[in-house]
């Protein structure tokens, strides 16, 4: 069994690396505090192909695999995990899903622009009183002559306030419950579309999230994504791959987190001597790079599983579970290393530690994942 990575992923994560050097980490605590979206950062990604990274080149993106992706996202939110998630959800929730499911007209015109990075893509399921319960949604679409016509609200939906485009999935048949959903491409120029204002979070804050209201809002039968009733297992199948890339975005931050510390470790004295020959903080630091390389053979995995195209929602429920529950971790005991100056902006670990939290909360739970991983357990 061969856990290195092939000449190709290298090359990816050493680029990404050096971007997110000299183009992220300069500037993530600015875009923290002020909320900002990274415009300019989000352009050279496109430019890159790290907008599209397993998307084919005949599409726009830049035809890599799934491990190149976990990856990519890796080295990028361990720059600014803002970042790593809007990247995150137009690679995963936006241009996987037209990518198996859209025709080839949908294709020409919902995917190219958006795997070169020149709009952006984002994804519709959660709503104020369905999220871990997604088949409670309340969203309708009607078909209506040559329309949908769809009526209800979305919220926390990441990359909303900025989106060109968003793929949202809505009761077509109340009656057949999960089997009446569907999905559809939404442009959000057209009429009865509006949205929220952008959300305060408390990490990630390069990305804006925002509810997304659908009043009447009427779009042609041809943005229709897959068949009328296809939308659970769109929004399911398209999550398994979305997970993939949250775990890397959590590897990212937690890697960001670690190597602060570990640096902090080796500078700052306590007691005579450097706090890195105290065996407190020797045993910290090797179990944070113990819990790291772990969750990177989970990911892998999953992703590696992805290439295959072999089916890996337990795994990547596995992978998504067990790093950002490790981020959390991670980034808390960077924060524990350096002390008072952990719980301040001068430092990054602070940010860190906010960031990591919501990656145990958004595309499942993390109890959402054991209930994943426990099926799949206890069908074997
Ligand atoms: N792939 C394909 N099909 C799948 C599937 C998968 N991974 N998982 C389930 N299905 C199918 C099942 O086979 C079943 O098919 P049949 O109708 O033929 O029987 C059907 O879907 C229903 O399956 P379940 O009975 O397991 O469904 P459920 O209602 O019990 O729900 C759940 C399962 C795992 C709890 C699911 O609701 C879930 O994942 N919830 C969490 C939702 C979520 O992750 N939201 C994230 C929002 S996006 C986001 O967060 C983006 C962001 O901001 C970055």
């Amino acid at each position: 069994m061969q856990v290195e990575l092939t000449e190709e992923q290298r090359q990816v994560q050493k680029l990404c690396r050096e971007l997110a050097d000299a183009e992220l980490r300069p500037q993530a605590r600015r875009w923290d505090a002020e909320h900002t979206f990274p415009r300019e950062a989000v352009k050279r990604l496109g430019e890159l192909g790290l907008m599209g990274v397993a998307v084919p080149a005949e599409w726009g993106g830049a035809g890599m695999d799934a491990v190149s992706y976990a990856v990519a996202m890796e080295e990028i939110s361990r720059g600014c995990a803002g970042t790593g998630v809007i990247m995150s959800v137009n690679n995963s929730l936006y241009c996987d899903p037209l990518l198996k499911y859209g025709s080839e007209e949908q294709k020409r015109e919902f995917l190219a622009p958006f795997a070169r990075g020149e709009r952006l893509g984002a994804f519709a399921l959660t709503e104020p009183m369905s999220g871990s319960d997604a088949a409670e949604m309340r969203t309708v679409a009607v078909a209506r002559g040559d329309d949908y016509v769809l009526d209800g609200t979305k919220n926390f939906i990441t990359n909303g306030p900025q989106a060109d485009v968003i793929l949202v999935f809505a009761m077509t048949d109340r009656a057949k419950a999960h089997r009446g959903i569907s999905a559809f491409l939404v442009p959000t120029d057209v009429q009865g579309f509006s949205r929220g204002r952008a959300d305060e979070k408390v990490g990630i804050r390069a990305s804006g999230s925002c509810s997304i209201f659908f009043e009447g809002c009427a779009i042609p039968k041809r943005y229709r994504l897959g068949g009328e009733g296809d939308g659970f297992k769109v929004a399911m199948s398209t999550l398994d791959g979305g997970r993939i890339g949250i775990a890397a975005q959590a590897l990212g931050i937690a890697r960001a987190a670690y190597e602060e510390a570990l640096a902090y470790a080796k500078e700052r004295h306590s007691f005579g001597k450097k706090i890195a020959e105290h065996q407190a903080i020797q045993f910290m630091l090797a179990d944070m790079a113990t819990e790291l390389d772990a969750a990177r053979l989970l990911v892998w995995r999953a992703a590696a599983l992805k290439d295959r195209q072999v089916r890996h929602s337990a795994e990547s429920a596995m992978a998504k579970l067990y790093a950002s529950e490790m981020a959390e971790r991670v980034t808390s005991k960077a924060v524990q290393i350096h002390g008072g100056y952990g719980y301040v902006k001068e430092f990054d670990v602070e940010r860190h530690w906010r960031d990591s939290r919501i990656t145990e909360i958004y595309e499942g739970t993390s109890e959402i994942q054991r209930l994943v991983i426990s099926g799949a357990v206890l069908k074997d």
